[in-house]
């Protein structure tokens, strides 16, 4: 009984976070300080509404990833059994329990709740997966990320946001880091969708879950020297500033600067677009970087050429 009452609770405070997640991000089309006003009181109402062994979970209080949800986050995700998932705050295991079963992936699960862990671990000793995933308790502001291909989240965005400059120093480019109901604030998913959700039917409160998908950019800001190839047998600097995903910045050629249009880093591919070159229409690039080094191809007026190109200096934050 104690037990179904505090589940029933959990869900409850979820439920009101998930209310003001959804008010806040409405509010975040009209003003950035009331969103981080209505963060600040959401991350208070939802410590204050918790029980005392929730206050140290800042990720929040346990509540299980409905199974189809799980599945859907996994295929937005695309995880295959090249895979490694590594889910923070994982809870009954099911999330890495099903990328292994499902998906043929191998999986990290970590948990501050050391008696969910325990259960995960049986859990997957019962299905015979104990080779392919493992679980630890353990806050998950210590776990290290480097290995995960894909990170999983169903995390309050307090602690979202404290995570994300390790997602964006610790994973590679490309990794996808998949959440339910919950983002990051600045960093804007690649994909968003609302899902219905059966399980939910009948329940108080929402019968949707919103999933996010964020694919890990490689760092491209800073001053760029592009050679392009013959016919074209240009040299080109490309000043890159970079917010996330997306890409702006300006390129200098024999005297001239031109702004760079529609740029966007994903994963390990670049593109970006410069405005009436030569008085023609718009010239696309397209490229990829890989171990700092940048290479692609263009083309103008019906002409191919490649643009290996050399990083003259880091830019900023990315
Ligand atoms: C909403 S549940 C999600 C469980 C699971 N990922 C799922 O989708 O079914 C959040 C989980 O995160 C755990 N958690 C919260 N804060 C944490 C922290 N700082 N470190 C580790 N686990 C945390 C809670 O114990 C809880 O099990």
């Amino acid at each position: 009984m104690a037990f179904a009452i505090r589940e029933w609770r959990n869900a409850a405070l979820l439920y009101c976070a998930e209310m003001l997640t959804d008010s806040m991000r409405y509010v975040a089309r009209l003003s950035a300080r009331a969103t981080r006003c209505l963060a600040f009181l959401f991350a208070f109402a939802v410590v204050a509404g918790a029980h005392a062994d929730d206050i140290a979970r800042t990720g929040g209080p346990y509540v299980p990833t409905p199974q189809e949800v799980v599945d859907r986050m996994l295929d937005l995700a695309q995880v295959g059994p090249q895979d490694f998932v590594i889910d923070l705050g994982s809870g009954d295991g099911r999330m890495v329990i099903t990328a292994a079963r499902r998906n043929g992936a191998r999986g990290l699960g970590v948990d501050i709740d050391g008696e969910l862990v325990e259960r995960s671990t049986a859990e997957a000793q019962r299905l015979g997966l104990a080779d392919r995933v493992r679980f630890r308790t353990e806050d998950v502001t210590r776990t290290p990320l480097k290995e995960a291909s894909v990170v999983t989240l169903y995390l309050l965005p307090g602690l979202m946001k404290q995570l994300e400059p390790r997602f964006l120093g610790e994973l590679a480019p490309g990794a996808r880091i998949v959440a339910h109901d919950f983002s990051f604030g600045d960093w804007k998913p690649d994909r968003e969708m609302v899902v219905d959700v059966k399980e939910k039917y009948g329940s108080v409160g929402t019968w949707k879950s919103t999933l996010f998908l964020w694919t890990v950019p490689a760092r491209v800001g800073g001053l760029w020297q592009l050679d392009m190839a013959a016919p074209i047998a240009e040299r080109m600097l490309v000043r890159f500033d970079q917010r996330y995903q997306e890409i702006a910045g300006v390129a200098m050629r024999s005297g001239a600067s031109r702004e760079l249009s529609a740029g966007r880093v994903e994963g390990t591919r670049v593109r970006f677009r410069l405005s009436g070159e030569g008085g023609q229409s718009d010239t696309q690039y397209e490229g990829s970087i890989e171990s700092g080094r940048m290479q692609g191809t263009l083309e103008r007026r019906g002409t191919r050429a490649s643009w290996p190109a050399t990083r003259l200096s880091e830019g900023g934050a990315r």
